[in-house]
């Protein structure tokens, strides 16, 4: 395993046709790929290939818009469901992690636990789960709700909920299941534990109907980004997927978080901070620019407009002049580091309604760079040498051209500096990114006394 910080980590956020939000209408994109699982193979494959930590499929239990006039013009709406996906691409795949999320607010810690303690099964120890407490209020309406739970009690939800999903993981111990033929018993109930957890949230007696995954845990990857967010993230999380503009942003989340994790008394080195990366490669940087122009052309305007009302918190837009500036934005309850990261680029850069929609169309608020592959290694190299990031998120603007475009040129560009592994060493997901086995917790009461 590589030294503390000696490489970077490397992940896919896999979505949908590709991040730029009109990239599905570029000549050279597979415009049905949402659907199409002979597509998630092949990008699955370039990417194990080029030996990324891992790939990411983000999730929602709803269409997340539905200003029908602008997101017929997009290919969000539709998405398949996540393990089940991610169980399919294991059998295709041997190395590269697989992460997904799963929502602590619309889901049970049983159906989450066994959900992805089976991916991790499946794929030999490659599973990671982003916890998230969802982003989008729609899901309540699919789930007998009026309306989605406050932000607190999201965040006081998610805590035990994790908490339980780790019971349930714990409840073989790994040698528990001696097989003994001769002698008749299939597993020593000495080892097995019922969880009886009796929380403010949840009654969960388990044991979970699972043996302990390959990875004691699945990796716990977390992406919410407030105060409420960090503070999960600092006790729980393992990755944390951030967004940030500027390199400056980068590196005050991650000091932010990294002190947070220290005062919850664990190490500093022991959680990857990845920030998304929007790239648009090029042979040249001009050839990178070409790229982009052709992109933006394909933007509907009611498609940006109806983008930065969502990511932010619904804010109707329509009384105020698209060229004009950027009105004051109230507080979210639903994303607040989003909005904050947008109402800051906003000011920094004096940008009208329209220049910024132009630009959250695009990456949604994470970092963009554009160039070549020698500039984009460089932009990478600073971030993680000036300790803004651990690793990255790729977020390529199309697929597969868009992620061609980072494997055949940026990946050798970083495995020239030493940055980037050229071949995996492990076969785990937490060996790519080395991070331990987690022991098994003594919880709950054996089912069987020694
Ligand atoms: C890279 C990344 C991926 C995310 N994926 C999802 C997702 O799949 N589903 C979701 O509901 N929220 C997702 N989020 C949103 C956050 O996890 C979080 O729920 C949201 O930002 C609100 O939390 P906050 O107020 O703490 O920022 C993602 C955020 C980031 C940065």
């Amino acid at each position: 395993m590589p030294s503390e910080r000696s490489r970077l980590s490397l992940g896919l956020f896999l979505l949908s046709t590709g991040h730029h939000i009109a990239g599905w209408r570029h000549p050279e994109s597979w415009a049905a790929m949402p659907m199409d699982l002979r597509a998630y193979v092949r990008v699955a494959q370039q990417a194990e290939a080029a030996c990324f930590d891992m790939l990411f499929l983000a999730d929602n239990n709803c269409v997340p818009q539905t200003d029908w006039p602008a997101v017929r013009r997009t290919t969000r709406e539709h998405i398949l469901e996540p393990i089940a996906l991610l169980s399919a691409l294991s059998m295709v795949t041997e190395r590269i992690g697989l992460v997904a999320t799963g929502s602590t607010t619309y889901s049970e810690p049983y159906h989450v636990a066994r959900g992805f303690g089976t991916l991790d099964h499946l794929s030999g120890g490659r599973a990671g789960w982003n916890i998230v407490t969802t982003s989008n209020s729609n899901e309540a309406w699919n789930f007998g709700r009026e309306s989605h739970p406050q932000h607190a009690d999201r965040y006081r939800r998610a805590a035990e909920f994790v908490d339980v999903a780790k019971g349930l993981w714990d409840s073989f111990a790994d040698d528990a299941f001696l097989k003994d033929k001769e002698g008749g018993i299939y597993f020593d109930a000495a080892k097995l534990q019922v969880l009886e957890h009796r929380g403010e949230e949840f009654a969960v007696r388990g044991p979970l109907n699972l043996s302990r995954p390959p990875q004691g845990y699945p990796v716990l990857v977390q992406a919410g980004g407030s105060d409420a967010g960090r503070d999960l993230a600092a006790r729980q999380a393992e990755v944390i997927f951030s967004v940030s503009q500027t390199l400056e942003e980068a590196q005050s989340f991650y000091a932010d978080v990294k002190a947070r994790l220290v005062a919850h008394g664990r190490d500093a080195a022991s959680v990857k901070v990845m920030p998304g990366l929007f790239p648009v490669v090029g042979r040249t940087r001009a050839e990178a620019e070409d790229r982009m122009a052709a992109l933006q052309r394909l933007l509907h305007p009611d498609v940006g407009l109806s983008l930065l009302s969502f990511l932010t918190g619904g804010f109707d837009f329509s009384p105020y002049d698209v060229d004009g500036p950027l009105p004051e934005l109230p507080d979210t309850d639903v994303g607040k580091a989003r909005l904050k990261v947008i109402a800051d680029l906003a000011r920094r850069e004096n940008l009208s309604i329209r220049q910024l929609y132009e630009r959250i169309a695009v990456s949604r608020g994470h970092h963009m760079v554009i160039g070549s592959a020698t500039e984009v290694a460089d932009r990478m190299q600073e971030w993680f040498e000036g300790r803004g990031a651990d690793g990255f998120n790729v977020m390529p603007p199309t697929f597969p051209q868009g992620f061609t475009d980072f494997t055949t040129l940026v990946v050798p560009e970083l495995q020239r500096r030493g940055l980037f592994r050229s071949a995996y060493e492990g076969t785990t997901l937490r060996e790519h990114l080395g991070l331990p086995r987690p022991p098994r917790a003594v919880r709950g009461r054996t089912a069987l006394p020694e």
